[in-house]
C-alpha cells in the first residue's frame, strides 16, 4: 500500500503474529490482506457476500471490562482491516499445519471424510474450531448451528457434522445409541440376506490424537495492554479514497457523528459492506465505534430490558436466553420470538458480525428481527451532542417515514424492549427457501393485547417483511380489528383486510406474488391459532382450544443433528494388510485441506508482471453492438489494456463457441471484453466504464415455448423407439397426457472458475493453471485461439475446488479468453471469476420441458409411452447435443414398456450456454417418467411404488436402444430400499399422521434408478498412465484423470499399490498435465476411476513384469533392492500405461446400440413432512441402496453418493435459477440462490453399498459419481405424496401437475385452500412478471 500521511498506525496480530499496518486503507477487507498481501491462502473467497462461509477465520477480541477474551468467526470477506485494530485474528494456518502441528479439528475432519475437493474445508475447520474455543465439549446442537453458514457443494455434510461430533462430550454419532447398542462398536455386520459382511466404520476414532482445549494458542498480551491503555485516543486511517475513523469514547462519537453527518456507523458491516460492493455505494468517510464500551450492554429492568447497539446478533441471543431463564414465561413472548429468529437468520458467522443497531437501522426490508420489535412495541434510544432521546421502532420508522427517522448526526444507544405481559401474546413467522441462512420470502411480527381475562382484542399489530421495499405495517387493518373478538369470524374479516391493506402488485420485484399474498394470510392464521392455543392454556373453561387436527401447524419443524449408518462390503479377511483396495482410505489430499495447505490456482503466488482480468459481459439478449467505447477504461490508473474481439490472433468462433463477442451478442453475460491491470480493483473499476451501444435485435428466445415456437434449435432429434406405439395406444385402458416442467441448476462449485495463463518467452508456448475437467479441450481452444499449434500449449490441473461439469467445457472458453489478453499484453494473466460473473457467464444444468402419453392398462401396466423431450440449450452448441443423446437414451430408467418411443432435441435461446452437469440429463429426464408412472398409479388407485414394480425390468432383457443387460442388481436395490427402510409400516404410519393433521402432512416415495457409465463413442473411453519408478524406490504417478474432490487420486494410488505391491507412502500423484499423458478424454460421466485405473493398472503390471526377474532371483529382497538392481540392469523403470476403452457403439440412425458399457443401478426411499401453510418441507429420512459392485474405497463412494444425493435434494426442492422476461439472471450468488445447507440434509441418513460383480471394470468397481444426483428425486417424489395427501383431504382428487424444483412456492400453492382461494388473482395479459420460467 503506498504511504499517506496523518494515518495511524493499525495494530492487530494474525496467528500470534504483530501486524503494523502504517497506511491502512479502509477499502481492504481482511480476505484480500490476508490472501494477498500477508500470502495466508488457507482463507479462501468464494461468494464475497457472506453467504458461503469459504472465508470465516476466527476473530478474538480482549474485552477490558469484563478482563474476558471473546472467540467469535467472522466472513473475512466483509470485515474491513481498519475494524481490526487491536483484534487478533486465527486463520486456518494458524490452528495447525503439517509442517508444525495437525490440529484435532483438521485431522478428524480429514479422517472422518468430511473433505471432497476441500474448497469449503478451512472455513470448516475454522467454525468448528472457534466453536470449541468457547465451548470446549460442545453439543451435537451446537456444532450444527455452528456449521449452519458454511456452504459445501461436495460432501452433502454428514461426515462434517460427523467430525464436529467427535468432540461432543459423550459420543453422538450413532443413532442407535440409546438402544443399548451402538453400530459402531461391531467391526462387522451381517447385513444382507446372503450374509455378505457388512462394515459400517468408514474411520477408526482411535487413531484420533486427544483434543487438549489448554493447549490453543494465548491472546497477544501486547493486544491486552492495547486493550487497557488508559491513554487511548481516537484512530484515523486514510486510504487512498476513504478515511476511517475509531472514536475513542462517546463523545467523541458524537463530535464524529455531527461533523460527518452522512458518514455511516461500520459496525459489522453486513449491511454496509454489501452495498459498497454489490450496489457501488461510494462513502469518503466511515465512523466505527466497534468496541466502544457504551454501546455494550444490558440492562435489565422490572419492566423491560435495554440492549446496548453494539451487541452482535450473537451477544443478543445470549443475552435474551439469560432473560428468557430468569423471567417467569408470560413476560418472556417477545424474547422468545426473537430468540426463534435468531437461531436462522444468516450462519454464525454473520450473527456474530451483525449488530443490533446496524440491524435496526439499516432496516431490510427482509429483517427478521425488526417486525417482532415494532410488534412488541420496541423503543431505540438515541443520542447526539443535542442530548438523548427516544424514538418508537414502529411501522413509520420501519417504512422510513422522514418524521420517524433518527438524525443524520443521532446515534442509537441502545434498543429498549419491553417485557410481554399476561393478556398479551407476541409471535414471529418466517419462511424462507431454506430453514437456515436465506432471506425470509415473508415474515412477520405479531402482537395482540386483550382486555384482562378475556379475548376482546384491545391493541393488535402486525408487522411483515419481504412484501414491499421496506417492512410494513397493517395499522389499518388492526385498528379496525380493536374491540373484536378472537374467533373464526374476525379472522377472516382479518384476512381480507389486511390483503386490502398490503398489496403487492403483480410484476413486483422479488416474483412470487400470488405466494406472498398467501403468506400474509397463511401467517396471519398461524398466529391467530397460536393466540387460541394460549388464550387456551390461560383459561380452558373460557377459551375453546384449536381442533387437535391443528395443532402441528403451530410450530416450525425443529432443526435437528443429522445422523445415519453407511454401510458397505468389509475387505476379504484374507487380502494382504499391505493392499489398500477395498479399504475406506481417506482423501489423499484432505489434512492439506484442512490445514489449509492444498493449493488451488488463485492459492498460486503472485507471478513477476501478473495482471489481473475482469469482464464487461452483455447486457442484452439479442442485440447489434454498435459502439465499444474503452477510452474511459484505458485512462484509469492501473489499466493495460482492454481486449476485445479483434485482438484474437485465431478462430474467435471455434465450433460454434464465440470467445469475445463479435458485431452481436447473443445473450445475456457474453464476454464482450475483458480488462486486464495491475489489480482485480483496478481492473473491475475500468471494466465498469466500458461503454458498449447496442441496437436489439428480434427475435430474443428465452423460453423453450418460444424455442419451439421460432423453430430455434441446436441440433437434429434424437430418437429410440421400440414395439409399434401408435398400434398399442389402441388396445389399452387407459390414456394420459401430460406435461413436466424441470427448471435448470447452476453448478455452485465452490472454486470459481480460475485460470491463470503464463505466456512464455519462447516458441510461443503458453502455459495454463486452471481447474478444469477437460484439459485437452482447454488446449485445442486456446490453439485456435492464438493460431499456435497445441504442443505449444501447457494446461496444469493439481486440483479443482469442485465441478460438477461445470469444468468441462467452459474452462476452455474462458482459457481462450485469458490466453488472448496474455498473447496481447504478453503479461501472465490471472483470471478469477467472482460469484456473480461465473453464474452469469457459465450457466449450468438444462432445464427441460417433458410431454409424455402414456396408454396403460387398469391393473397399471404400461403398454405404450410417447415422451418428448425439450432443453434449453442456450446460444451456443456446448454440450447439448450431447446431453440430449444421454438423455433419450436414459429415458426408460428402470422400466420396461414393450412399445416406447422417446424424442429429443435441444433448442437454441438467448440464455447463457448450458452446459453438462452431473447426471448430464438423467435427473431431468427422469422425472418425466417418474412423473407419468405417479399419475398412472393415481389412475389405477395403486400406488407409485406398486406401479414401479409392476413395469420394473425383471429379467435378463434389452433395453429399449436393444442393450442387453440383466437386471438383478437393481431388483436387490429395489427390494432392499423398500424392506430396510420399512417402506409398508412407514407409509401407514404416514397416513395414519395425516389423518392426524390437517396442516401438516408427510409424503413417502422410492425411486428405482438405472443409470449408465461412460460413453456412446467408444474413443471418448480411453485414458493413458504414466508411471516412473525412481531409484529410492518412489512412485510417481501421472494419469488422464483431474482431482475434482472425486476421490480420484486417492484410487488411483491404491490402484498402483496393489498393482506394485508396495505401500501406499511409495506412491505419490501430483498434478494432471498435458506434457505428461497428451489428448486425455474429459474427466466426467463417472468413469474417472474406471479408466484411469486401467490405465495405471496397465502401466504398472507393465513394470511389474520388466521387475519379475530381477525379483525372482532374489525372492526375499526389498523393493527398493529391486529398484537398484533393475536399474543395473538397465531395465527401463518408467512406462506410459493404456486403457483403450470401452466397446460401446450407437448407432442414431437405427435408434440402437450397445451405447454404455455398464449400467449402474440404486433405490433410494425418503420421507418428508409438508408444512401446508407455508410451503417448508423437512427431510426427515432417506435410505439409499446403491449398486456398487466392488467398491474400491467406500469412503470415496460412500462420499460421492451422499454428495451427489444432496446436490440432486438441492436441484429438486430449493434450488432456482431466476430470470427476467429479457433473459437476465437475477441468481448470481449465495443470497439468492440457495443449495443445500446442513440444515436441508435428512435428519437421518443411511447408506448402504450393495456388492454385485462387474468383472468388465476394475476390481469389478462400478462408476458412482453422478448416481445419486436423481436418487433425491425420492424427495421430490415424498414431497408430491405429501401433497397429494393434503389435496385429497380438501376434496381435490384429480392429477396434478408437479413440476421441478418443488420450492415452497410450489408446495404453497398446490396445496390449494381457503387462502389460496381468497387472494386476488392478476389476469396474465395486464402485466409482465418480475421472472419467468425457461423450461
Ligand atoms: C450473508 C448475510 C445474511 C443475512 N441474513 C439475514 C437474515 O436471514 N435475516 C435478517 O434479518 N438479516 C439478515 N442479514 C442482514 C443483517 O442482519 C444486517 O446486515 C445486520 O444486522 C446489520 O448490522 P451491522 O452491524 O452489520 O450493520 P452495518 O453494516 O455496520 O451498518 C448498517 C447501517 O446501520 C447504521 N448503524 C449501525 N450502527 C448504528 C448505530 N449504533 N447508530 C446509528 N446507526 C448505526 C450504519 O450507519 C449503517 O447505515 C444478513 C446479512 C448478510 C451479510
Ligand atoms: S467468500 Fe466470504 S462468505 Fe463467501
Ligand atoms: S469439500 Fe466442501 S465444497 Fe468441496
Amino acid at each position: 500500500m503506498p504511504s499517506l500521511s496523518n494515518s495511524d498506525e493499525l495494530i492487530f496480530c494474525v496467528n500470534g503474529r504483530k501486524v503494523i499496518e502504517k497506511n491502512a486503507d479502509p477499502e481492504v477487507y481482511l480476505l484480500f490482506y490476508l490472501r494477498k498481501i500477508l500470502h495466508l491462502t488457507g482463507t479462501k473467497y468464494s461468494c464475497g457476500s457472506g453467504g458461503c462461509g469459504a472465508c470465516t477465520v476466527m476473530v478474538s477480541r480482549y474485552d477490558p471490562k469484563t478482563k474476558k477474551i471473546h472467540h467469535y468467526p467472522v466472513t473475512a470477506c466483509l470485515v474491513p482491516i481498519c475494524s481490526l485494530h487491536g483484534a487478533a485474528v486465527t486463520t486456518v494456518e494458524g490452528v495447525g499445519s503439517i509442517k508444525t502441528r495437525i490440529h484435532p479439528v483438521q485431522e478428524r475432519l480429514a479422517k472422518c471424510h468430511g473433505t471432497q475437493c476441500g474448497f469449503c474445508s478451512p472455513g470448516m475447520v475454522m467454525s468448528i474450531y472457534t466453536l470449541l474455543r468457547n465451548h470446549p465439549e460442545p453439543t451435537p446442537e451446537q456444532i450444527t448451528e455452528a456449521l449452519g453458514g458454511n456452504l459445501c457443494r461436495c460432501t452433502g455434510y454428514r461426515p462434517i457434522v460427523e467430525s464436529g461430533k467427535t468432540f461432543c462430550a459423550e459420543s453422538t454419532v450413532c443413532q442407535m445409541k440409546g438402544s443399548g447398542k451402538c453400530c459402531m462398536d461391531q467391526e462387522e455386520k451381517s447385513f444382507t440376506s446372503r450374509q455378505e459382511k457388512m462394515c459400517t466404520k468408514l474411520y477408526n476414532e482411535d487413531e484420533f490424537q486427544p483434543f487438549d482445549p489448554t493447549q490453543e494458542p494465548i491472546f497477544p498480551p501486547e493486544l491486552i495492554r492495547m486493550a487497557e491503555d488508559p491513554n487511548k485516543r481516537r484512530l484515523t486511517f486514510r486510504g487512498k479514497r476513504t478515511t476511517w475513523i475509531t472514536p475513542v469514547n462517546l463523545n467523541d462519537l458524537l463530535e464524529l457523528k455531527t461533523s460527518f453527518p452522512e458518514a455511516p456507523i461500520i459496525m459489522g458491516n453486513t449491511a454496509v459492506g454489501p452495498s459498497i460492493k454489490f450496489r457501488d455505494e461510494f462513502h469518503p468517510v466511515f465512523i466505527s465505534p466497534l468496541g466502544l464500551q457504551e454501546l455494550y450492554f444490558v440492562d435489565s429492568t422490572d419492566d423491560g430490558v435495554t440492549i446496548g447497539a453494539g451487541y452482535s446478533l450473537a451477544q443478543l441471543n445470549d443475552a435474551l436466553h439469560f432473560i428468557v431463564s430468569e423471567q417467569p414465561k408470560e413476560k418472556t413472548k417477545t424474547y422468545h420470538a426473537l430468540l426463534k429468529h435468531l437461531r436462522t437468520l444468516a450462519g454464525a458467522q454473520i450473527r456474530n458480525m451483525a449488530t443490533l443497531g446496524g440491524h435496526v437501522v439499516s432496516r431490510p426490508n427482509y429483517s427478521d428481527l425488526n417486525p417482532i420489535l415494532a410488534a412488541g412495541n420496541a423503543t431505540i434510544n438515541l443520542i447526539s451532542k443535542e442530548g438523548k432521546r427516544q424514538i418508537p421502532l414502529d411501522g413509520r420508522f420501519l417504512e422510513k417515514s422522514p418524521e420517524a427517522n433518527l438524525k443524520s448526526e443521532e446515534t442509537v444507544l441502545s434498543v429498549y424492549i419491553p417485557h410481554s405481559t399476561q393478556w398479551h401474546f407476541v409471535s414471529g413467522l418466517r419462511i424462507a427457501q431454506r430453514q437456515e441462512n436465506a432471506f425470509a420470502i415473508v415474515n412477520a411480527g405479531m402482537s395482540v393485547k386483550f382486555e384482562d381475562g378475556t379475548d376482546t382484542i384491545k391493541e393488535l399489530q402486525m408487522f411483515y417483511g419481504s412484501v414491499g421495499p421496506t417492512v410494513v405495517s397493517a395499522s389499518k387493518t388492526c385498528q379496525q380489528l380493536i374491540g373484536r373478538k378472537w374467533n373464526d369470524q374476525m379472522l377472516s374479516d382479518a384476512c381480507r383486510l389486511v390483503l386490502d391493506e398490503i398489496y403487492i402488485p403483480p410484476d413486483a420485484e422479488g416474483g412470487m406474488v400470488e405466494y406472498r399474498r398467501t403468506l400474509i394470510i397463511s401467517l396471519l392464521f398461524k398466529f391467530y391459532l397460536k393466540v387460541r392455543r394460549g388464550l387456551n392454556k390461560m383459561d380452558p373453561h373460557k377459551f375453546p382450544d384449536i381442533p387437535e387436527k391443528f395443532v402441528s401447524a403451530l410450530e416450525d419443524f425443529p432443526i435437528e443433528t443429522p445422523q445415519g449408518i453407511q454401510m458397505f462390503q468389509c475387505v476379504d479377511p484374507h487380502q494382504p494388510l499391505q493392499d489398500p483396495v477395498g479399504h475406506p482410505v481417506m482423501h489423499q489430499s484432505a489434512i492439506k485441506h484442512t490445514t489449509g495447505e492444498a493449493v488451488f490456482v488463485d492459492d498460486m503466488p503472485p507471478i513477476s508482471q501478473e495482471l489481473f482480468l475482469a469482464v464487461v459481459t452483455s447486457t442484452r439478449a439479442h442485440a447489434k453492438i454498435i459502439l465499444i467505447d474503452t477510452s474511459a477504461a484505458l485512462a484509469l490508473p492501473g489499466v493495460v489494456d482492454v481486449i476485445t474481439a479483434e485482438d484474437v490472433p485465431g478462430d474467435n468462433s471455434y465450433q460454434g463457441e464465440i470467445f469475445y463477442a463479435q458485431n452481436e451478442v447473443i445473450c445475456v453475460g457474453q464476454i464482450v471484453c475483458t480488462v486486464a491491470a495491475d489489480t482485480y480493483a483496478h481492473a473491475k473499476e475500468a471494466a465498469k466504464k466500458v461503454r458498449i451501444v447496442y441496437e436489439d435485435l428480434e427475435p430474443r428466445i428465452i423460453t423453450i415455448e418460444q424455442a419451439l415456437e421460432h423453430n430455434s434449435f441446436l441440433s437434429a432429434e434424437k430418437k429410440i423407439e421400440q414395439g409399434d406405439v401408435e398400434q398399442a395406444f389402441k388396445y389399452v385402458d387407459q390414456i394420459i397426457e401430460g406435461k413436466v416442467h424441470v427448471e435448470g441448476q447452476e453448478h455452485f462449485y465452490m472454486e470459481t472458475q480460475t485460470i491463470l495463463a503464463i505466456p512464455q518467452e519462447e516458441d510461443k508456448e503458453m502455459v495454463l493453471h486452471l481447474g478444469t475437467q477437460f484439459q485437452t479441450h482447454v488446449q485445442e481452444y486456446v490453439a485456435a485461439a492464438l493460431n499456435i499449434p497445441r504442443n505449444r500449449i501447457a494446461c496444469h490441473t493439481k486440483r479443482a475446488g469442485g465441478a460438477f461439469g461445470g469444468k468441462v467445457s467452459k474452462p476452455a472458453l474462458l482459457g481462450a479468453v485469458s490466453a488472448v489478453a496474455a498473447k496481447k499484453t504478453g503479461h501472465p494473466i490471472r483470471f478469477i471469476l467472482e460469484r456473480g460473473d461465473d453464474m452469469l457467464i457459465t450457466a449450468g444444468r438444462h432445464p427441460l420441458l417433458g410431454k409424455y402419453k402414456i396408454g396403460f392398462m387398469n391393473n397399471g401396466v404400461i403398454k405404450a409411452a410417447d415422451i418428448e423431450y425439450y432443453i434449453n440449450g442456450g446460444c451456443s452448441p456446448d454440450e447439448s447435443e450431447l446431453v440430449m443423446e444421454f438423455m433419450v437414451l436414459r429415458s426408460e430408467n428402470a422400466y420396461y414398456i414393450p412399445n416406447f418411443r422417446c424424442r429429443g432435441r435441444p433448442c437454441k435461446t438467448n440464455l447463457p450456454s448450458n452446459t453438462a452437469f452431473r447426471g448430464f440429463g438423467f435427473p431431468q429426464g427422469i422425472v418425466v417418467g417418474e412423473a407419468y408412472i405417479t399419475a398412472v398409479a393415481s389412475q389405477c388407485d395403486l400406488t407409485p411404488e406398486q406401479v414401479k414394480e409392476i413395469n420394473m425390468y425383471k429379467r435378463n432383457s434389452r433395453t429399449a436402444h436393444k442393450q442387453t443387460f440383466n437386471p438383478e442388481p437393481l431388483r436387490r436395490c429395489w427390494k432392499e430400499c423398500l424392506e430396510k427402510s420399512s417402506f409398508s409400516a412407514r407409509k401407514l404410519a404416514a397416513e395414519e399422521f395425516n389423518k392426524k393433521n390437517y396442516w401438516k402432512k408427510r409424503g413417502l416415495a422410492a425411486v428405482p434408478m438405472k443409470f449408465t457409465v461412460g460413453m456412446p463413442t467408444a474413443f471418448y473411453n480411453q485414458a493413458a498412465a504414466l508411471v516412473h519408478i525412481y531409484l529410492d524406490g518412489s512412485v510417481l504417478v501421472s494419469h488422464s484423470g483431474c482431482e475434482l474432490g472425486q476421490g480420484l487420486h486417492t484410487k488411483m494410488i491404491q490402484v498402483a499399490s496393489r498393482e506394485l505391491n508396495i505401500p501406499e507412502s511409495y506412491i505419490h500423484l501430483s498434478e494432471t498435465n498435458t506434457t505428461t499423458v497428451s489428448n486425455a478424454t474429459f474427466t466426467a460421466g463417472s468413469m474417472g476411476a474406471d479408466i484411469n485405473g486401467k490405465a495405471v493398472q496397465n502401466a504398472c503390471q507393465i513394470l511389474k513384469a520388466r521387475l519379475e526377474p530381477v525379483i525372482r532371483k532374489n525372492p526375499r529382497g526389498t523393493w527398493e533392492a529391486w529398484i537398484s538392481e533393475a536399474y543395473k540392469e538397465s531395465i527401463s523403470l518408467s512406462t506410459t500405461g493404456y486403457f483403450k476403452g470401452y466397446q460401446t457403439n450407437m448407432d442414431w440412425k437405427k435408434g440402437e446400440g450397445n451405447a454404455f458399457p455398464y449400467f449402474v443401478y440404486g433405490a433410494s426411499c425418503s420421507e418428508v413432512e409438508v408444512d401446508c401453510l407455508t410451503g417448508a418441507h423437512k427431510l426427515l429420512r432417506t435410505d439409499i441402496f446403491m449398486d456398487a459392485a466392488f467398491s474400491i474405497n467406500p469412503a470415496v463412494d460412500i462420499g460421492q453418493i451422499e454428495g451427489a444425493f444432496v446436490q440432486g435434494m438441492g436441484f429438486y426442492t430449493i434450488e432456482e435459477l431466476k430470470y427476467s422476461p429479457e433473459g437476465v439472471l437475477y441468481s448470481r450468488g449465495p443470497d439468492d440462490y440457495k443449495i443445500p445447507t446442513v440444515t436441508e440434509i435428512p435428519e437421518e441418513f443411511n447408506v448402504t453399498l450393495v456388492c454385485s460383480q462387474n468383472p468388465i471394470a476394475i476390481y469389478s468397481s462400478k462408476g458412482l459419481g453422478e448416481a445419486g444426483m436423481f436418487l433425491g428425486s425420492s424427495v421430490l417424489f415424498a414431497i408430491y405424496d405429501a401433497v397429494a395427501a393434503a389435496r385429497r383431504e380438501r376434496g381435490l382428487t384429480k392429477t396434478f401437475t408437479l413440476s421441478s424444483p418443488a420450492t415452497p412456492e410450489l408446495i404453497r400453492m398446490t396445496c390449494v385452500d381457503q387462502f389460496t382461494d381468497m387472494i386476488p388473482r392478476d389476469d396474465p395479459s395486464t402485466f409482465t412478471p418480475w421472472s419467468i420460467h425457461v423450461s
